[in-house]
Order: C-alpha cells, then sequence, then structure tokens
C-alpha cells in the first residue's frame, strides 16, 4: 500500500522550532513524493476537518519564526471517544495513510490512545519547552526556553547586586525542574526549588542568614512552577529573614521568541527522520536526539516520567554557588 499521503499537526504548548520541525515535514515529503496536509489548532484540525494541503513554498519563510504556523490547542474533546471517532473519519475522508505529531508529553499520550485505537501509522516529533520527554535529551524548544530565561535572569542579577535583595524567579516547565535547573546553573544562581528533589526553606534561610553576616548580600533562587509559587516563597523568605525578597513570574515570554540555532537544527533533523520512519512503516514511536544521535523511541516509554539526573545537577549548582 505505501504512504501516499500524511497529515502534519502540532499539539499542546507551542514551543520554538515548531516552525522548523514543520518546515522540515513538508519538505521531506514531497522530496519523497508524499503529499502533505496540515492539521490546524492540533487534534481539533482532524475532528473538525480543518485540514489544507502543504506544498514546497507553503513552509517558506517560517525556519526563524517562534510558535507554530499550524497554530496549537489543548484539546480535551480528543481524549474521548467521540472526538477519536471524528478524527479519524477525517483521516479516511482524506485517505491520510500515516500523521506526524509535533508536541509533548500530553500529545504523544493522546497519539499513542490514537493509534491503539485505529492504528492510524504515527509518528512523534518531542517539542516543548518542558524537556519532559522520557528516553532523549531534549525537545525543540527547550534551548531556546532556557536562552530566554537566562537573558532575564542576567537582568535580575543586575538590580539583586545594586539593590543588594534577594530574588526568587519562578520559571515554567510544568512537572519538570529542566528548566529551572539548566538556568540556575547558567545563571549562576545560589539555589533552586525543582519538583524532583525535596526542598528545606528553613535550610535555605539558615544559609542566606548565614551568608548575609558573611557580607553576601544578593540571591538569586530559581523555583520550578511544579515545584512552589515564586510569590509564597518569596514572603516566606522575607517572613524568616527579614531581608527583603522579590519574586519574579517569568511565565509565557519563555514560550516565544526566534528559536535558537539548536531548536532549529533539532525540528529540521527529526522532521526529516520522523518522515522517513513513517515511510520505513515504523509507528506509535517518537524520534529523538539520544546521546547526541537520532533514534526513535516507543511511545509507550516516551510518556513515562523523565528519568533525570536532577540529583547531580543540583549538586554542582550548590558546589559553584
Ligand atoms: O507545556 C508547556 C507549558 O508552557 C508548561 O511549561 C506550562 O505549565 C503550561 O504549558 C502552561 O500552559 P498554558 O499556556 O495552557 O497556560
Amino acid at each position: 500500500m505505501g504512504i501516499k499521503r500524511i497529515a502534519v499537526l502540532t499539539t499542546g504548548g507551542d514551543a520554538p522550532g515548531m516552525n522548523a520541525a514543520i518546515r522540515s515535514v513538508v519538505r521531506s515529503a514531497v522530496a519523497n513524493k508524499v503529499e502533505v496536509m496540515g492539521a490546524f489548532r492540533g487534534w481539533w484540525g482532524l475532528i473538525n476537518e480543518e485540514l489544507k494541503p502543504f506544498d514546497h513554498r507553503s513552509v517558506s519563510g517560517i525556519i526563524n519564526q517562534g510558535g507554530t504556523i499550524l497554530k496549537t490547542a489543548r484539546c480535551p474533546e480528543f481524549k474521548t471517544e467521540e472526538g477519536q471517532k471524528r478524527a479519524y473519519a477525517t483521516i479516511k475522508k482524506h485517505a491520510i495513510d500515516g500523521l506526524i505529531v509535533i508536541g509533548g508529553n500530553g500529545s504523544f499520550t493522546a497519539a499513542h490512545e490514537f493509534f491503539k485505537r485505529y492504528a492510524v501509522p504515527c509518528i512523534g516529533i518531542p517539542a516543548s519547552i518542558d524537556n519532559d520527554i522520557n528516553g532523549i535529551d531534549m525537545t525543540i524548544g527547550w534551548d531556546t526556553a532556557i536562552n530566554t530565561a537566562l537573558a532575564a535572569i542576567d537582568n535580575i542579577r543586575d538590580t539583586a547586586t545594586s539593590m543588594e535583595r534577594i530574588f526568587v524567579v519562578e520559571v515554567m516547565g510544568r512537572d519538570s525542574g529542566s528548566i529551572a535547573l539548566a538556568v540556575a546553573l547558567a545563571g549562576g544562581c545560589e539555589d533552586v526549588i525543582i519538583p524532583e528533589i525535596k526542598f528545606d526553606l528553613g535550610n535555605m534561610c539558615h544559609e542566606i542568614v548565614n551568608g548575609n553576616i558573611r557580607g553576601k548580600v544578593s540571591w538569586i533562587i530559581v523555583v520550578a512552577e511544579g515545584a512552589a509559587s515564586a510569590t509564597e516563597i518569596a514572603n516566606k523568605i522575607t517572613e524568616m529573614t527579614s531581608l527583603e525578597t522579590r519574586p519574579v513570574i517569568l511565565g509565557h515570554i519563555q514560550r516565544g521568541g526566534r528559536p535558537t540555532a539548536l531548536s532549529r537544527d533539532l525540528g529540521l533533523r527529526l522532521g526529516f527522520e520522523a518522515v522517513n520512519c513513517l515511510l520505513r512503516g515504523e509507528t506509535d514511536k517518537a524520534v529523538g536526539l539520544c546521546c547526541s544521535k537520532i533514534t526513535t523511541v516507543d511511545f509507550e516509554f516516551a510518556i513515562q516520567k523523565k528519568e533525570t539526573k536532577a540529583e547531580q545537577w543540583y549538586k554542582l549548582i550548590k558546589i559553584l554557588t
């Protein structure tokens, strides 16, 4: 039978580099004489038949843009039997032989469920600022997000040093401390609070007070949104140390912006590989970078809680403080 037409979609939170991945999927497919349909707003596009044929030129001029030209959405309807049935009907109607799903953990979980029910060949491309896909080094967009957060932390450092204050900076990552650890290390931050490691606020305040006695007057503490709230932590630090502490929530600025070279390269390489996987008859898995090599990981494994080296990162951050 073979693959003659595929659909590509982006789902969940957007990530810088998604456009590079779309460009690569479309052009790699066209090079193999495979037709491509772009499905808009993630799974909604399949459910509501919001699709458009894409050709080589449809993806011109997007490589440097953050976000996704296909739009994206969270789609609770796709979790229902009825939603999946409608998506399958669209796939049949448009003679789509395979799907490429660009997204994160939630997107792959949905793709895996859909594959189990309807056996439509499907390959995932990991794209999310959270870097929470198991079995791979990094997701598309993570590098851009940590560079954006790092630039903000560098700015905060200037005012923290000048006004001799403590800052608690909240970064995104959902249940993962991946962004927090990376920026705390690269930003030379004094401490980091992440969901993967239990933290002791009393001990942290003790260190702050002792440091203060020795003449250390400014601190930056990074907190992952999945572990605690920057506002609450800052209030408690002020209460426990009597030192002026300010919270900063970086929020969605971490999701946007021009993708870094790393986020683009990853999108381009993985897009190419995803198309080749479908053509080779592979399915129900994600492509990804593992130990710097392009590989594949079964969805079943990719959606498990990511095995991280959080303890090692944390130790390094504390040694270098
Ligand atoms: O998954 C990406 C992410 O930015 C998470 O880090 C964050 O928790 C979530 O999306 C925010 O989602 P929304 O944009 O729907 O509020």
